[in-house]
């Protein structure tokens, strides 16, 4: 039975046109800290993270790992989880849908008890997005799968897991750090062929090391795992948000008076701070910060996104939204997701001349952009309406922002330190409402 109730949700409201001025420090990585809570469940004592974004990913994931027994305290940005009462319990629906990144917990339940039934993860909308990969290397070490309602079932026949060679036939992030927590303890050598690269994974091996793993070519498109018995607890400390510090970094190229980026890897960054060189964006790159000036006279370029070292297909969205400004033709081509180009639709809304066709968008430049009503239709979406909303003349309101909280830290209080006219307000919406309980 449906019914309609009434949901209340927040909405960003900017004031835009105003010039940017100052200093912004990236917090943790959102897509490593994901999947380091997750991999705690496998240490016998406990783990301490440090900078962790106050993100909802991670206070879902939180709620998750409470709920299963673990007890976690937040100190500022440190999180203190201590994994020992964690008990293997059915991870239903509610909080496991909310978030993409819930399928670590196949491979971290797997990884410490051969088994784990967990509900189909959610995430952001970017059209198809299958885990046939983790399925197959976690039945190669010895799990099969069977659907138990919505949830999905995995589980040995009583023998613990085996390692075994697997072959990615597509670059998966979400695929390796799966497959390398199921191996982690399981008996045996694991290889990984055609791994995926990202520094979040070497993130996630670095701390898996420091418990006692033992795990060799992480950052390398062959990683081997040698299965341990036991992991201890450690302290680990997050690697900054490459995300999160090229968002900035296109913002600050669009509407900038100088803006100083801090704890940002360039060596995280480099095909994306080479192609804002090419647009002819000025930057000073330091150790571990980046110094931003806004550039009049941009060059459109074209940008094709692949797995790192390539270009970030989570940063196409928010340099969409610099390319607006370029003079020329812009070109983004999406391979990893043919779809993920939702963004676009909004940006014409609020006055740029982009054509989207499958897997590519031109944007013709440059163009001024105004104030309207926008949606967030997902993450990164969000980021680039938010570098949209700041360029605009006028007011911009962007809907959904609780797809922008799940990966963007005190995000309304780092612009507003930048001198960013932001609030947000409180909305009413009709929404249906499935009253059938899942089971
Ligand atoms: C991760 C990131 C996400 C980023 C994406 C690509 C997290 C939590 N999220 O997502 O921000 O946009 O990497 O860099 O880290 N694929 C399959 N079968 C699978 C798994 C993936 O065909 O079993 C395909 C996907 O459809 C996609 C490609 O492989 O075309 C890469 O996806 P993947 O790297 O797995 O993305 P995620 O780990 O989900």
């Amino acid at each position: 039975m449906k019914e309609l109730i009434i949901i209340k949700m927040k909405k960003i409201v900017i004031n835009g046109g105003r010039p940017l001025k100052g200093e912004v420090t990236i917090s943790g990585a959102k897509n490593s800290v994901v999947a380091l809570i997750p991999a705690t469940i496998l240490a016998d004592d406990i783990v301490t993270l440090d900078g962790v974004p106050d993100i909802s990913d991670v206070a879902s994931l939180i709620e998750i790992m409470t709920i299963m027994g673990a007890k976690i305290e937040r100190k500022e940005d440190s999180l203190i989880i201590d994994p020992r009462g964690v008990k293997n319990m059915p991870m239903p629906f509610g909080k496991i849908n909310s978030l993409r990144a819930s399928y670590y917990f196949y491979g971290s339940l797997l990884g410490r008890y051969g088994q784990a039934t967990v509900g189909l993860p959610g995430g952001c909308d970017l059209g198809p997005r299958p885990i046939d990969l983790h399925l197959k290397a976690f039945e190669a070490m010895g799990a099969a799968m069977t659907m138990d309602g919505s949830s999905m079932k995995l589980a040995t026949d009583g023998k613990p897991l085996q390692g075994a060679n697997i072959y990615m036939d597509t670059v998966s992030v979400g695929a390796t750090i799966n497959t390398i927590l199921a191996a982690v303890k399981a008996e045996g050598r694991t290889v990984i062929e055609n791994a995926a690269r990202e520094p979040e994974i070497i993130d996630v091996v670095t701390l898996l090391n420091n418990m006692g793993a033992h795990i060799r070519g992480a950052g390398t498109d062959i990683i081997i795992i040698d299965g341990v018995p036991h992991l201890h607890g450690t302290r680990h400390q997050v690697i900054p948000d490459r995300i999160e510090a090229g968002t900035y970094i296109a913002l600050a190229a669009a509407i900038g008076e100088g803006i100083q980026i801090n704890n940002v890897l360039y060596e995280h960054l480099e095909s994306y701070i080479a192609k804002l060189e090419e647009m002819g964006v000025r930057m000073t790159i330091s150790e571990d910060s980046i110094f931003v000036e806004k550039q009049t006279d941009l060059k459109a370029i074209q940008i094709k996104t692949s797995p790192y070292p390539g270009f970030a297909t989570d940063l196409q969205q928010p340099l969409t939204t610099l390319m607006t400004q370029a003079y020329g033709e812009s070109k983004v081509v999406e391979t990893i997701y043919i779809e993920r180009f939702k963004h676009c639709g909004e940006l014409q809304r609020m006055g740029a001349n982009i054509e989207v066709s499958t897997g590519s968008a031109s944007i013709k430049g440059p163009s001024s952009l105004f104030g309207t009503k926008v949606v967030a239709t997902d993450l990164r979406c969000g980021a680039a309406m938010l570098v949209a909303g700041l360029l605009a003349e006028g007011i911009t309101e962007i809907h959904d922002v609780y797809h922008i909280d799940r990966g963007y830290a005190e995000i309304d209080q780092k612009l507003k330190n930048l001198g960013a006219v932001i609030w947000r307000e409180t909305i009413e919406r009709l929404q249906r409402y499935n009253n059938i309980k899942e089971k």
